[in-house]
C-alpha cells in the first residue's frame, strides 16, 4: 500500500513538472547497445526545451552502461558543457578522486537531470525537468542499477518524488523510488562551496553507496 501511494506521488509530481508520458525503469528486455547508441544520438540532437540555443554540448552522461551504480547530480556546469563530459569541472574533479578512492571512476556510469547547462548554472526549472527527466529514465531503464545515488537535492527531490528535501536529514540513506533504490549524498559543489568539511561523511557516503551496489566490498 505504501508503495502504490508512493507511486501516485511519484506520478503526480512528474505531471506537474509537465511529463505527459513516461518510460517506466523495470525488469523488461534490455534494449541492445545499439538501440542505446541511437537513443543517444537523439538526445544530442534534442531541442525540446529553452536550454538548446544557449548550450554548447549535450551532456548525455557517461561511463559503464553494464554498472550497477549510477551517479546522478543536477545539470552540467561551464566544463562539461564545453567538454561533453558529466563531473569534469572542480566539483566533478572531486567526485572522480573519491569514486576513485575504491575503484576506477570508468567502472561507474554518471548523468544528471539536465543534459544541458543552464545559463550561469541557476537552478533547472519544472519544465526543463519535465522535458529531460524521460531521457534519465530511458537510461535507468538501460543500464539497471541496483543503487542509483543522488548528488545533492535536485536529483534527490526528482528521482524520490519530492517537492523538497532536507539533505542533512537523508544523506546516507536509501529509499525505493519508481526509479529503483535511490540512495542520496552531498552534491560535491555543496562539499567545494563548504571548504570540504563534509569530505570525510561524502566519502562514507559514496563507499556506502558502492558496497550497497556490490560493486565494492565492505
Ligand atoms: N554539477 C552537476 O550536477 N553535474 C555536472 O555534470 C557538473 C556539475
Amino acid at each position: 500500500m505504501k508503495k502504490i501511494k508512493q507511486i501516485k506521488t511519484c506520478l503526480e509530481l512528474e505531471k506537474a513538472f509537465g511529463i505527459t508520458e513516461i518510460t517506466l525503469p523495470g525488469k523488461t528486455t534490455r534494449n541492445t547497445k545499439q538501440e542505446f547508441e541511437q537513443f543517444r544520438q537523439t538526445v544530442l540532437k534534442c531541442t525540446k526545451c529553452d536550454l538548446h540555443p544557449t548550450r554548447k554540448t549535450v551532456v548525455f552522461g557517461d561511463g559503464n552502461t553494464l554498472s550497477s551504480i549510477m551517479f546522478v547530480g543536477e545539470a552540467p556546469g561551464e566544463e562539461e558543457d564545453k567538454t561533453g563530459r558529466p563531473f569534469v569541472g572542480k566539483a566533478g574533479q572531486l567526485l572522480r578522486e573519491v569514486i576513485s578512492e575504491f575503484l576506477p571512476c570508468d567502472q561507474v556510469y554518471i548523468a544528471n537531470i539536465l543534459k544541458c547547462r543552464p545559463p550561469q548554472n541557476r537552478l533547472p526549472t519544472r519544465t526543463e525537468i519535465g522535458s529531460c527527466l524521460p531521457y534519465l529514465s530511458s537510461q535507468i531503464k538501460f543500464i539497471k542499477p541496483s543503487i542509483i545515488c543522488c548528488l545533492g537535492s535536485t536529483a534527490t527531490t526528482v528521482l524520490l518524488g519530492k517537492q523538497s528535501v532536507t539533505m542533512g536529514a537523508i544523506r546516507g540513506k536509501s529509499f525505493q523510488s519508481i526509479y529503483g533504490t535511490v540512495f542520496v549524498t552531498y552534491h560535491p559543489s555543496f562539499l567545494v562551496r563548504r571548504g570540504l568539511i563534509d569530505l570525510p561523511i561524502f566519502k562514507n557516503d559514496i563507499k556506502q553507496a558502492l558496497i550497497a551496489s556490490g560493486m565494492i566490498k565492505r
